[in-house]
């Protein structure tokens, strides 16, 4: 299994490689790098958050071992993925700092978002080492929650971001399933060990975030400046 997380860190570098080796579409390399970039971020982190609550619900689901190993590097790749994915947005296609007053307050503030966001990968990055798990004891998995943080500021700025794709709908649609698919295992585990006083809220919570997530996803614009 201890070729998982360096495989990882192979494979992510390929993509980087793959990235910028990539010929400049007519609207410019920026877009096309920012567009790939925040796909591989999201994708890494749905990896790294995925394996918890899967095996919880599904012990028997096959590849548990190595999924559950390689979950540290798809976390730290992501933090990766994310910086270069904000480099190339916000020097390359926003028009840095300066290039920000032509864009709406609203689009600004998803880049804000976006950049706290991508602080905490940082953070949990730095912090994702085997030495510096058994230093921080106890108090790096509360740390580490904070990816949950990281998680709902992304869905945030993705949704408010203008996203420059022709054809959107099959995007929005397996983004809607992949993380409606993600709360539901979280709501099943959660129902395994709370009270039944404590199931109610487990489920309410559920329903509201689903609700929220259908609505930023399907019934408004992702396309305003
Ligand atoms: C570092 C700060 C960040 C900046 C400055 C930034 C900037 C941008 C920009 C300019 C876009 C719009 C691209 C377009 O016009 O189509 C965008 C979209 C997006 N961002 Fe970010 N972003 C940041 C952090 C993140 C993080 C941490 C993630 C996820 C791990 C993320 C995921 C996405 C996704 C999924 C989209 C929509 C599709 C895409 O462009 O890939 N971003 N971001």
């Amino acid at each position: 299994m201890k070729i998982m997380r360096p495989l990882v860190y192979v494979v992510a570098l390929g993509l980087v490689w793959w990235v910028y080796s990539l010929p400049a579409p007519e609207f410019g390399a920026a877009l096309s790098r920012t567009l790939w970039l925040g796909l591989f971020a999201t994708v890494s982190l749905y990896l790294a958050l995925l394996p918890g609550p899967l095996y919880a619900n599904v012990p028997g689901a096959p590849g548990r071992r190595a999924f559950v190993h390689a979950r540290r590097a798809f976390g730290v790749v992501s933090a990766l993925f994310a910086g270069l994915h904000g480099y190339e947005g916000l020097f390359g296609w926003v028009g840095g700092l300066e290039g920000m007053q032509w864009w709406s307050w609203d689009y600004n503030l998803a880049l804000g978002l976006g950049t706290v966001a991508w602080l905490v990968l940082l953070i949990l990055a730095a912090t994702s080492f085997d030495r510096v798990v058994t230093a921080m004891g106890r108090r790096w998995k509360q740390l580490h929650r904070l990816v949950y943080v990281a998680g709902v500021l992304i869905v945030i700025h993705a949704a408010t971001v203008t996203i420059h794709i022709v054809d959107l709908k099959p995007y929005a649609a397996a983004w809607f399933v992949a993380l409606a698919l993600l709360l539901l295992l979280k709501l099943l585990r959660f129902r395994q060990r709370a009270s039944p006083k404590l199931d109610a809220i487990g489920v309410t919570t559920f329903g509201v975030a689903i609700a929220a997530l259908y609505w930023s996803t399907f019934a408004i614009s992702h396309h305003r400046h």
